[in-house]
């Protein structure tokens, strides 16, 4: 079978924009009294913005302290304080191997989408300089977030391509449990014993080790 799409998380596979949202959530959970470490930011990895808020003040059995509407207020500062750490972000901040991964896709007439649950995406693809090498950024407004497979499979669609003919790269578990479900091969970016119980069909300790050919093999495609 062809490979007909690769379908691309933005934080932590593209750049490592994962570390200025670990720094921001901190930096807000602090505030209201909650420690948050490496190990319990892996959980919140791929969730979209309110549930991770969620996830956090479950953490620190907070879960019931706040009405809706100062849940939105904290969740705005995260992302205040989180796009002003996206501010000093330029091309050279893609991670290695991407841009030659995008551009052997190009050349080899392969759409490369984003499947992120992250809001800033297109902020960040302009501020990398990136946006021309995707078919399409998917919009994960008002649909169900990873682990559920719905971006994947959006992505999959905008791409015209068969899911079972597709490729998903991730750092997150909700990201390779999505990918999974969406009956895609996996790609994990990280660690294998963070990444493979949740599904990984293979693990890179780092996007350097990327490339077209390789992708190909492992994921057994054409
Ligand atoms: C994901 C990140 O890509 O996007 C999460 O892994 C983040 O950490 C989520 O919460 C939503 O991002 P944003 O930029 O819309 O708050
Ligand atoms: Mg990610």
């Amino acid at each position: 079978m062809k490979l007909q799409a690769v379908l691309f998380d933005l934080d932590g596979v593209i750049t490592d924009t994962a570390k200025y949202h670990f720094t921001a959530w901190k930096q807000m959970a602090e505030r209201i009294g909650i420690e948050i470490d490496s190990e319990f930011n892996e959980s919140l990895k791929g969730i979209e913005r309110m549930q991770s808020l969620e996830r956090i003040l479950i953490h620190g059995q907070q879960e019931h302290k706040y009405t809706q509407e100062e849940k939105e207020r904290l969740a705005q500062q995260k992302n205040d304080e989180y796009v002003a750490l996206l501010a000093s972000l330029t091309p050279e901040d893609t991670y290695p191997g991407i841009k030659e991964l995008l551009q052997q896709l190009r050349d080899n007439g392969i759409p490369a989408v984003i499947a992120s649950a992250s809001k800033n995406a297109p902020l960040i693809l302009d501020a990398l300089q990136l946006r021309d090498y995707f078919h399409a950024i998917v919009d994960p407004s008002g649909i169900p977030g990873k682990p559920q497979p719905d971006i994947f499979l959006k992505a999959a669609e905008q791409a015209g391509a068969d899911p079972s003919c597709c490729i998903g790269v991730e750092d997150s578990q909700a990201g390779i449990e999505a990918i999974r479900a969406a009956g895609m091969y996996a790609v994990g970016i990280g660690e294998e014993n963070i990444l493979g119980p949740f599904g990984a069909d293979i693990v890179y300790a780092s996007t350097r080790e990327l490339s077209l050919q390789k992708l190909l093999a492992a994921a057994n495609l054409e």
